[in-house]
């Protein structure tokens, strides 16, 4: 497996730029599949391996899907998509496989999905989706880790989701987006991807109103078209450069961020000490300070602080100047990196959702392990920042979500390279 061996203590300095979000890119190549003629094309697409993992499976379903490397387009062709069946050794590896269940729901009226199961950072189920189904009309059977659904015809009703879930409402907007009449979902996610998300249904054909606030109104149609669409850039990708320019007191330029999808971050990384200015074509220039200023966060669904950057915020928290207490709110599980980040001599006490981190001057490089993409990243900004070196096992973690962030970092200055846990 592979591995990353880092020396750190160097200040980075550079220019990076900012790719499409992983996290609309794939309910965008699910969305693809209810396109009855064409062919879609999805522009500026990191190709990281949650992508990969997705495409595998529409593949199996009978998409015809390329990556273009040249020009990082994906191409769906979904005219011939006849299975609605995903199975369990694909779907294993990437919870949001299960966005494919409202896609195919709205075209196909079924689909057949394993039951995607927990992760490292909580139990995740996905009940609200299931209840939306059925609000639309869907009977949904779970039978040997098995979920299935059938709807003879899928028909608008209003929906209000028990918490702003994410997927679960980009799941229930491609239901939707092909049921007979209105559908409104209250308590709906208000994620810049979401925006982006009804954007790209909109552009298909559908009728989505709403998207980006609480209340989501989608008027069914009965046909949608594939379409050619950049995707925003991903502001969690964008928050994890502009940590690495604060905690290893750089200056990075990052290129293709949309700060108004990071004002909270933003705002807590000033109060730290972290300078913002503009660069060129709207580029924003980060700079670090000598020392970081503790700073309390509390993670929440858009517009709140985002739970994907608290693990690598942490990392800055370690070695900030003073106490700061966090509170993870979206996931019941998310600290797994402060014990490995107290490896490094972090100085961080977790009680149940709560954790208080005690700053401490310098962090020391150690061998640590990465448990899911963004405590990778955090331990990551750790090691470029701490003294010696980090060694950091099961970085595939860190591939699903962040495209080759070793040259990334190394085209900064990084001194950062990848390895093989075989060459001891
Ligand atoms: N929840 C339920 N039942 C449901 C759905 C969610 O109880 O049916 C709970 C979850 O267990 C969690 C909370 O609601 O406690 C929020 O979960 P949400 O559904 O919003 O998360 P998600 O849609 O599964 C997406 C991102 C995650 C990101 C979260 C929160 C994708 C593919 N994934 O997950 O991204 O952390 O929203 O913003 O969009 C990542 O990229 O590293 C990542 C984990």
């Amino acid at each position: 497996m592979d591995r990353f061996i880092i020396e750190g203590g160097r200040s980075l300095k550079g220019t990076v730029r900012i790719e499409g979000v992983k996290n609309v890119i794939l309910p965008m190549m699910c969305a693809s599949l209810m396109a009855e003629t064409g062919v879609t094309v999805i522009k500026d697409v990191p190709y990281l391996q949650d992508i990969r993992v997705l495409l595998k499976l529409m593949n199996e379903l009978g998409a015809v899907c390329e990556y273009n490397a040249e020009d990082r387009s994906l191409s769906i062709d979904a005219r011939k998509v006849s299975k609605t069946v995903a199975p369990y050794e694909l779907v294993k590896q990437m919870r949001a496989s299960f966005l494919l269940s409202g896609a195919l729901l709205g075209r196909f009226g079924d689909f057949h999905i394993s039951l995607p199961g927990g992760c490292a950072i909580g139990a995740r189920p996905v009940n609200f989706h299931l209840l939306g189904f059925k609000k639309l009309g869907a009977k949904v059977l779970e039978k040997e880790g098995l979920l299935s659904a059938t709807a003879a015809k899928l028909t608008g009703a209003t929906v209000c989701l028990d918490y702003p879930s994410h997927t679960g409402t980009e799941n229930l907007m491609m239901a939707a987006a092909l049921a007979e009449g209105t559908t409104v979902i209250e308590n709906a996610a208000c994620e810049p991807e979401i925006k982006d998300f009804g954007d790209f249904l909109n552009a298909m054909g559908a009728k989505v109103s709403g998207h980006g606030t609480p209340t989501v109104i989608i008027d069914g149609v009965k046909k949608l078209k594939a379409v050619t669409y950049t995707p925003i850039p991903d502001r969690i990708v964008a928050g994890t450069f502009m940590y690495a320019a604060a905690i290893t007191s750089g200056e990075i330029t990052i290129e293709n961020a949309n700060t108004d999808h990071l004002r909270i971050v933003m705002d807590k990384l000033s109060d730290m000490g972290v300078l913002f200015g503009r660069g060129k074509n709207g580029s924003v220039i980060v700079k670090g300070p000598k020392r970081l200023t503790a700073v309390d966060i509390t993670t929440m669904p858009h517009p709140g602080f985002p739970t994907d950057l608290q693990p690598p915020f942490m990392a800055c928290l370690a070695m900030a100047d003073g106490v700061s207490f966090v509170w993870e709110t979206v996931f019941e599980n998310r600290f797994i990196h402060a014990a490995e980040l107290n490896r490094m001599g972090a100085n961080i006490r977790v009680a149940g959702d709560k954790a208080v981190v005690v700053g401490v001057p310098n962090l020391i490089g150690a061998p640590v392990m990465a448990s899911d993409i963004r405590a990778g990243a955090a331990l990551v900004l750790a090691g470029l920042a701490a003294k010696g070196t980090t060694i950091i096992d099961r970085v595939y973690h860190i591939d699903r979500g962040y495209k080759k962030i070793e040259e990334q970092l190394a085209a900064l200055g990084a001194n950062i390279k990848r390895g093989d846990d075989r060459e001891q």
